[in-house]
């Protein structure tokens, strides 16, 4: 089963998103947190994981490893559900390793355009590996190839780290995600929306309720 995350550090979307039964986790990084407005990384990662008991990913500042693995030491102490996010550079590479090696080293491997910077997140121990579809299908590359050629590396070699679609944009992203078999997306609240919204539904909802009306009136 391909599990779903949210995109977002809005602690009103993820409660939302929550209370539809269907949330295994949450991924967040600064641009989420400034665009949720919040300044304390520690305090929201916390309000969040009371709301969703999954993995909840937190992203390092540093650029070089061993400020990225004193951030890590932090961040992976304040939960059992926290996964750190390191950005996919040679110093994410080597504080990847670094923690992958501690009892709680879970690791989100971020801002990952290749399938090769995928196969090096996993040899390093991450536990996700998150491939930014969207930013490279802004860029006139195709994302999804490197969903499906990643899939397939990790499955000829049995990593098990986990293939995680990342800058998902809309449903057509979700629908090849799952069809590349992603084992995790994660979606911006807009899209979780349009995954299980048709007018259709509505519609059909509405005729019903109609015809009911008719027949239910008459007795
Ligand atoms: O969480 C990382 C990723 O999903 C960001 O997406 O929309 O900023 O490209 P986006």
């Amino acid at each position: 089963m391909a599990q779903i995350f949210i995109d977002t550090a809005s602690v009103e979307e993820i409660r939302e998103a929550a209370s539809w039964g269907v949330l295994d986790g949450v991924t967040t990084n600064p641009t989420l947190m400034m665009r949720a407005g919040a300044a304390d990384l520690k305090a929201n990662t916390l309000k969040i994981v009371e709301i969703v008991q999954g993995p909840v990913s937190a992203e390092v500042l540093s650029t070089n490893a061993a400020g990225m693995v004193e951030e890590a030491r932090d961040i992976l102490s304040w939960s059992e559900h926290v996964y750190v996010k390191i950005p996919t550079t040679v110093e994410g590479l080597k504080a990847m390793k670094e923690i992958a090696s501690w009892p709680n080293g879970r690791i989100n491997a971020t801002l990952i355009f290749s399938p090769t910077q995928a196969y090096l997140v996993a040899r390093a121990g991450a536990s996700f590996a998150s491939i930014f579809v969207g930013r490279m299908d802004d860029a006139g590359l195709d994302g999804m190839e490197v969903v499906r050629q990643t899939r397939e590396i990790f499955d000829n070699y049995g990593f098990d780290c986990q293939v995680l679609a990342a800058s998902i944009r809309h449903n057509g992203h979700v629908l090849d995600s799952l069809l590349a078999g992603a084992d995790i997306l994660t979606v911006p609240f807009t899209v979780l929306q349009k995954m299980i919204y048709s007018p259709f539904t509505d519609v059909g909802v509405e005729r019903f309720l109609a015809d009911w009306e008719k027949v239910a009136g008459k007795e």
